[in-house]
């Protein structure tokens, strides 16, 4: 495996690459499901006649003709742009974007400068921008805006530019890499040259992979949490791989763990690896050797050190001596983002996607209610997971996942909860990212990005994974777009009816066949693997891609990767945004008054942002309407 070099593969292909799930499918059950696929596809190919099933008659039916598109801008604010393939940002006319901050850049004034020969020296690796920027959410506190943001991961060919190729040779080239990782809270304002991180800030901080918090909810104090460094199980060291965020609706911030399976590693490569360990992908090898030179992440000296991770870190951005606390009740797995929303009567709900080939859509509810105002103490402790079980005929059920239902302790499904989640046999899911709750119907989506095991191999727990309601192609390399409608207007009711909002495809490339795409996927929008997702406060989706952006083959004429918008009513897709060839769009949040709309630019290959031969630096962008009015 010497040969590949692990920076240049993203997440999934490198999980793959270290623990391929086996090909173990049972032959015959997927010539059964191909039947019923079959007859299933048959009715997405029509997709107008199949809005019975899949609910998208509205949109799809409203969008057959570009003619129709071309004089109906519905409720989009902006003319779509066209695909592209260079290495800057697009936005529609009338649009702008300027840069807010670059990965390396100070959040105190006694941080180094960058230097595109020397990158940032470790002294200053905690006290600058992090690296590869992803979920975001901006606070208002008091009359200041403070943005909590996530760096997933690293680059390290750029982020330790004295290395030949990026690999570790110190204990200190591990503990930059460390220190760019977490989260950034920083106070941002805007001015008479637009926006800028308010250097000095006292709400300003980063918080790392050796940030010390606490775990909540029922894992803490499990033996399996335990460790030498910390016997209680209930503190522990940093958080892993923030993807995806989410904001409760008391004001703070929940980062997302989801890679975290990466950071572990053994010295002793003939390690016998715990069961549990295989279905979270944990290998004797690691992505960035900090095993080597860190004995907390060897995992052949500290077997429980993974068990502490995976988990959502809810964060206090307005106080920045809070310790963020990791919230065992939501369960652990490849945690994408958090979308919160509220029943009726109070109760809080979290949706979560675990993105995985082949893993599983979620929700929390608590068990107490929020009101504004009182405490919200153990509102993120208390209560029940749920895991999705799409039925074919549109309707759908959330699985309690209980000692009762599935003969685990909820210590046992609050660590091992992916097992869990296979005992009552959740719905197989094309990766599922972000979810986005609309903020004007009772309805819910969640992206699923890709799936190129979908009816090739089971997951890593050997559940199967043949095409099934939501996820109705095989070898899905386009994606889609799930919703689901809960009973009685209640997001915690265990009741729903789903469809699908959008199937990617390529309409040139496969005419005629599912993996053309829906019927609102057309040549002007097609994109590929719906990642990030967020609702404005108008009811309108925004959509971010993580996908291939070669342009070519099955991929020609998607460019790179953008950000669209879709309007839920009339199904209408539009491409708002391209981004740099190489990155990916992700994270999205609005300033307060709601005419800048944050983005983040992650993983961009050089020349951008700062030219020819300099380091690519992941940055956030700001993106105004230049008559500055709303931005959604
Ligand atoms: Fe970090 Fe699934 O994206
Ligand atoms: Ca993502
Ligand atoms: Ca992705």
């Amino acid at each position: 495996m010497d040969h590949i070099n692990k920076d240049d593969l993203s997440w999934d292909e490198w999980d793959e690459m270290v623990r391929p799930t086996s090909e173990t499918t049972d032959f015959d059950k997927i010539v059964e499901s191909g039947l019923s696929r079959r007859g299933f596809l048959g009715g997405l190919v029509a997709f107008g006649s199949g809005a019975a099933v899949m609910g998208l008659g509205t949109g799809a039916s409203l969008l057959s003709s570009t003619s129709a598109r071309a004089q109906d801008a519905g409720r989009f604010a902006f003319s779509p742009v066209g695909v592209a393939t260079d290495s800057t940002v697009h936005v529609p006319e009338g649009y702008t974007w300027d840069i807010l901050v670059k990965w390396g850049d100070k959040l105190v004034s006694d941080a180094h400068d960058f230097s595109h020969e020397a990158g940032v020296p470790i002294s200053s690796a905690d006290k600058v921008f992090g690296e590869n920027t992803d979920g975001m959410e901006l606070f208002a506190v008091g009359d200041k805006q403070v943005i909590a943001v996530n760096s997933e991961y690293v680059n390290p060919k750029i982020n330790l530019p004295h290395t030949e190729d990026g690999t570790p040779q110190t204990a200190d080239d591990v503990r930059m890499l460390q220190n760019f990782q977490g989260v950034t809270v920083m106070e941002v304002e805007e001015g008479e040259n637009g926006w800028r991180v308010v250097v000095d800030s006292p709400f300003n901080r980063r918080i790392t992979h050796n940030t010390e918090m606490a775990i909540s909810g029922p894992a803490a104090g499990h033996d399996l949490l335990k460790t030498e460094a910390d016997p209680t199980g209930t503190r522990s060291l940093g958080t892993f791989n923030n993807c995806g965020a989410g904001k409760t609706p008391w004001g703070t911030y929940l980062t997302c763990e989801e890679n975290f399976n990466g950071y572990f590693g053994s010295t002793d490569p003939a390690i016998e690896l715990p069961e549990d360990f295989k279905r979270y992908g944990i290998a004797a090898e690691s992505r960035y050797s900090y095993e080597k030179f860190d004995d907390r992440f060897d995992i052949s000296k500290n077997i429980n050190e993974p068990r502490r991770a995976g988990y959502i870190v809810e964060i206090d951005p307005s106080d920045p001596a809070s310790t963020p606390v990791k919230r065992s009740a939501l369960g652990r797995f490849k945690h994408e983002n958090a979308a919160c929303a509220l029943a009726p009567n109070g109760q809080v709900i979290v949706y979560m996607g675990d993105d995985e080939r082949g893993e599983f859509l979620y929700k929390f509810v608590s068990s107490g209610t929020y009101t504004p105002g009182a405490s919200t103490d153990g509102l993120l402790d208390n209560g029940t997971l749920y895991v999705a079980k799409f039925a074919d005929d549109g309707t759908g059920e959330w699985m309690a996942l209980t000692p009762e239902t599935t003969g685990m302790s909820l210590e046992e499904i609050s660590i091992f909860t992916r097992m869990a989640a296979s005992k009552v046999e959740a719905t197989t899911m094309d990766r599922p990212e972000w979810v986005a709750v609309n903020p004007v119907a009772v309805e819910a989506y969640c992206a699923l990005t890709n799936n190129k095991n979908r009816g090739v191999k089971p997951n890593a727990g050997g559940d199967d994974t043949a095409v099934n309601g939501p996820n109705p192609r095989e070898k899905n390399n386009y994606g889609q777009i799930v919703r689901w409608y809960p009973e009685n207007d209640d997001h915690a009711d265990t009741k729903f009816k789903w469809d699908l909002y959008v199937m990617a495809g390529n309409p040139d490339v496969h005419s005629g066949t599912p993996y053309a795409g829906s019927d609102n996927v057309h040549a002007g929008n097609m994109f590929n693997s719906p990642d990030g997702m967020m609702f404005d406060t108008s009811g309108l989706l925004w959509i971010q891609t993580d996908g291939n952006y070669k342009n070519e083959g099955d991929f020609a004429g998607m460019g790179n990767n953008q950000m669209l918008v879709g309007d839920p009513v009339t199904g209408q897709i539009e491409r708002f945004m391209t981004v740099p060839y190489g990155s990916e769009v992700t994270g999205i949040t609005w300033s307060t008054d709601r005419r800048t709309l944050f983005v983040g630019i992650q993983h961009p290959a050089a020349p951008f942002p700062d030219g020819e031969g300099k380091l690519a630096r992941s940055s956030v962008i700001a993106v105004k309407r230049a008559d500055n009015a709303l931005i959604g």
